[in-house]
């Protein structure tokens, strides 16, 4: 299986994508994690790519195609994966699509979640991720019980520097002027498949396997 996650930020697509790992082991590749992680580590890509990030701007296609071409050389994703935050804008789904090409593997679905607008900003404002293991919290839908730590591993939890409230509308611009476009993209491909991305998680979860014909 391999498939694009589609949806503005705040969507669910992380949350969906880690759902998808635990029941069917498909990798995922976020290229936000991968950047983030960068951030952390201090590397010169990282350094370059935080002040687009805290500015809520796409970085440049220069940063993230070399990054995704290498994730895309490890052995896991021999079995699918599953693309979460790229491709962003269509000069990378065009990149991606010759990289594709060049292994001799085609895109299963692109998958669009949507929501609508109003309901992204309390989203975002109020996730809070585990450092540990990545588990994803919102203060206002699905708090952890411990508070400031990880239910699953204790883990502390922080906030995304780009989930204030002014990168958050920055970070819709950009979805909706560079990555919304796409949706036409693949419908062109005929592989996209949209659900609604509101209501609980485990039944929008149903309705993702449901769209990917995964039992
Ligand atoms: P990235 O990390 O990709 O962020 P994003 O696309 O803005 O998406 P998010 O992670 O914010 O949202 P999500 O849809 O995954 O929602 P989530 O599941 O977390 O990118 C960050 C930055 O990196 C970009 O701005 C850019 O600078 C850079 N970047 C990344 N990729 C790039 C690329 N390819 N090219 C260039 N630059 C790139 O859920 C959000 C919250 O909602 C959570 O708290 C969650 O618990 C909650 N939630 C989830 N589902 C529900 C539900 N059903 N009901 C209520 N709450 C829910």
């Amino acid at each position: 299986m391999r498939i694009v996650l589609l949806g503005a930020p705040g969507a669910g697509k992380g949350t969906q994508a880690k759902k998808l790992v635990d029941k069917y082991g498909i990798p995922q590749i976020s290229t936000g994690d991968l950047l983030r992680a960068a951030v952390s580590a201090g590397t010169p890509l990282g350094k370059e790519a935080k002040s687009y990030m805290d500015q809520g701007q796409l970085v440049p296609d220069s940063v993230v195609l070399g990054m995704v071409e290498e994730r895309m050389k490890q052995d896991d994703v021999k079995k699918g994966y599953i693309l979460d935050g790229f491709p962003r804008n269509t000069s990378q789904a065009e990149v991606l699509d010759k990289m594709l090409a060049s292994l001799n593997m085609s895109l299963d679905a692109a998958l669009s979640v949507d929501v609508p607008f109003e309901d992204l900003m309390k989203r975002l404002t109020g996730r809070r991720t585990c450092k540990a293991c990545g588990q994803m919290y919102n203060v206002y839908f699905s708090p952890s019980s411990k508070g400031d730590a990880c239910d699953k591993c204790g883990g502390a939890l922080f906030h995304r520097d780009d989930d204030k409230e002014e990168t958050i509308k920055k970070r819709l611009d950009v979805y909706t002027a560079s990555t919304a476009p796409l949706l036409d993209y693949y419908k062109g491909k005929g592989i996209v498949k949209s659900i609604a991305g509101t209501g609980s998680i485990d039944d929008i979860f149903a309705q993702v396997c449901a769209a990917l014909n995964l039992k």
